[in-house]
């Protein structure tokens, strides 16, 4: 799959069946996150693994809409450490929290390429800091929740048009200069 394919068809995978997620694959997965753009090449992430059932059920019951989590085989909690090293102008810009973010979705495509299936899932960032000992440098950003896919097919998930979201030139300019 190339990597436009992987983009235009990606979707938020919710169900999975029982098959273990095999460990050459997860490290991969984990490989694609280690690559994501960062500011000044901060890298602030880490990921934890987790396959602990019991630990992916609690972080459930904290999060608003994952429901669904306890199904996962495999969930990757992304966090950033709070003082990345950059420079003070990119820190008050909170570039490296998007960094977080550019791993998750690095890795959320390469569970897609893997013909698995992956959701991010909003953790509560409290509960969460909690029950997996996070350290307080740290901020959580959310979580990879992955596994096998039960379904074959998955829905399209409607977007907005581009003329209703892209300007140019100024903000809300709609001339399209060819
Ligand atoms: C920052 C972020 C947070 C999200 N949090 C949740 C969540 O807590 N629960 C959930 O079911 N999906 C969550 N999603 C997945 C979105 O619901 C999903 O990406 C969106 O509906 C579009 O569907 P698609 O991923 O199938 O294209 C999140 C996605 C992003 C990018």
């Amino acid at each position: 799959m190339d990597t436009i394919d992987a983009i235009l068809t990606r979707r938020s995978v919710r169900d999975w069946s029982e098959k273990d997620v095999p460990y050459e694959m997860l490290n991969r997965i984990l490989e694609a996150g280690r690559h994501a753009p960062s500011p000044l090449n901060s890298q602030p992430w880490h990921f934890v693994v987790i396959k602990n059932h019991e630990t992916i059920k609690e972080l459930m019951t904290y999060a608003h809409h994952g429901t669904f989590l306890s199904h996962a085989k495999v969930i990757i909690v992304v966090t950033v450490e709070k003082k990345a090293r950059v420079d003070e102008w990119l820190f008050e810009h909170e570039q490296h929290l998007y960094s977080g973010a550019c791993a998750l979705q690095n890795m959320w495509l390469t569970v897609w390429n893997f013909g698995l299936g992956g959701c991010w899932v909003t953790l509560d960032e409290p509960k969460t800091e909690k029950i997996l000992e996070i350290p307080t440098d740290q901020k959580v950003i959310g979580c990879l929740a992955l596994g096998y896919s039960k379904a074959e097919h998955h829905e399209e998930v409607p977007r907005k048009q581009l003329s209703e979201m892209v300007s140019y030139e100024k903000y809300g300019s709609k001339e399209v200069k060819k």
